[in-house]
């Protein structure tokens, strides 16, 4: 069997954690799919950077297109993040090559996930992104494999690692919002541009992507109702706790008669509730469904490690030859999406 040859883009937190993980444990991979898995080239923007990671084995891109249309790999691993610019070019450049493509690329998919899905099928390609979801988390094999059997009713939770992360220390040890921020950017958590974290906006793309998972309707980040973090003070976190409850960043989809109901927005949660203890970068997704009931998974959200395991589940699904079809679902059997009439918040 010939060779699995994955091009990564991206060797910021994530793409360097990626190398490594592929260091120690690609021989396992590769004996767990029956096919060698190896990183056979690699692109980012400034090559002589030093990324605590030898890429100098690899072959160098500077243009991530190139790198997507190579003939050289099979799998186009993308990790520059962005829904619109070189990832997005390169993505569709890779799938138009019909190249499989693994990406963490929320904010991509939340914008543009449809129309890849379908020219994903059209070609006949793997698009996957476990990690574009609560990091470490496998909430995507859950939603669209595990779950398969059941009609999901409501999927919640905290889907932001840096805003739990803010919001615990704010809490924990009094720290400001600037100064929890800082370190959330300096741990690799926060997005480029940390705006999408604490306004909301990168939970909403997490929400939209399992909503269109979860119901099987066209992925919409437009009709999400958002709020973030920002406006949250020490003093209300304090008030929270006297009443007995915290403030959690929620992503709530609702599935009524009516049609959908997708909001992001702080939330006073009793301390006693499984998801108000979740603490730090932890995220934590609860699902409710007809017939296995609820589910709540908990695990690292955000990180350079716990997203290339994740980004690692997709590639090996790809090496093993399994195809399950980008939101779970043949892309012309995707419902329109409704928006619920009541929203009450
Ligand atoms: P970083 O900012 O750490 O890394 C981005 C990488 O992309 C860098 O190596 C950068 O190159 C490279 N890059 C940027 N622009 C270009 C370009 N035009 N051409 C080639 N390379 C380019 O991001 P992260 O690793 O944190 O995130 C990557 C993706 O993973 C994003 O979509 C993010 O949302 C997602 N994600 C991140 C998580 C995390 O915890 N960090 C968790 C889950 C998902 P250079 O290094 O030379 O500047
Ligand atoms: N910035 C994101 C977070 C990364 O903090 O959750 C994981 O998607």
């Amino acid at each position: 069997v010939s060779s699995l040859r994955l091009g990564v883009a991206g060797l910021g937190t994530v793409g360097a954690s990626l190398v490594r993980l592929v260091d120690r444990h690609g021989a396992e991979l590769s004996a767990r799919s029956g096919r060698t898995v190896e990183i056979v080239a690699v692109s980012a923007r400034d090559r002589s950077r030093d990324r605590g990671v030898d890429v100098s084995r690899f072959a160098w891109f500077d243009d991530p297109i190139a790198l997507a249309q190579s003939a050289d790999i099979d799998v186009f691993v993308e990790l520059i993040g962005g829904a619109e610019g070189a990832a997005n070019a390169a993505v569709r450049a890779a799938l138009e090559a019909g190249k499989h493509v693994v990406t963490a690329n929320k904010a991509l998919l939340a914008h543009h996930g449809a129309e890849l899905a379908a020219l994903a099928e059209s070609r006949g390609v793997s698009l996957n992104f476990e990690a574009a979801a609560a990091g470490g988390i496998p909430i995507i094999k859950v939603l669209r494999e595990s779950l398969a059997g059941n009609a999901v009713t409501r999927i919640y939770g905290i889907l932001n690692g840096t805003c739990n992360y803010i919001l615990t220390r704010m809490e924990r040890e009094g720290l400001s919002f600037d100064a929890c921020l800082a370190d959330a950017q300096r741990l690799g958590y926060a997005e480029a541009d940390p705006t999408f974290d604490v306004d909301g906006f990168d939970t909403a793309h997490k929400l939209s992507i399992l909503t269109a998972i979860a119901f099987g309707t066209e992925i919409d980040a437009g009709a999400i109702y958002v709020e973030g973090i920002r406006s949250i003070t020490t003093a209300d976190i304090e008030a929270a706790d006297e009443l007995g409850y915290r403030i959690k960043l929620l992503g709530v989809a609702t599935r009524s008669e009516s049609g959908i109901e997708q909001r992001v927005h702080p939330t006073m949660l009793p301390k006693s509730s499984p998801i108000a203890r979740v603490d730090g970068v932890t995220n934590a997704v609860a699902v409710e469904a007809d017939f296995v009931g609820r589910l709540v998974l908990a695990g690292p959200g955000a990180g350079g490690d716990a997203t290339a395991s994740s980004v690692v589940s997709d590639i090996a699904d790809i090496a093993r030859g399994d195809v399950v079809g980008t939101f779970g679902r043949p892309a012309s059997a995707m419902r329109p999406y409704q928006r619920a009439t009541i929203q009450s918040h």
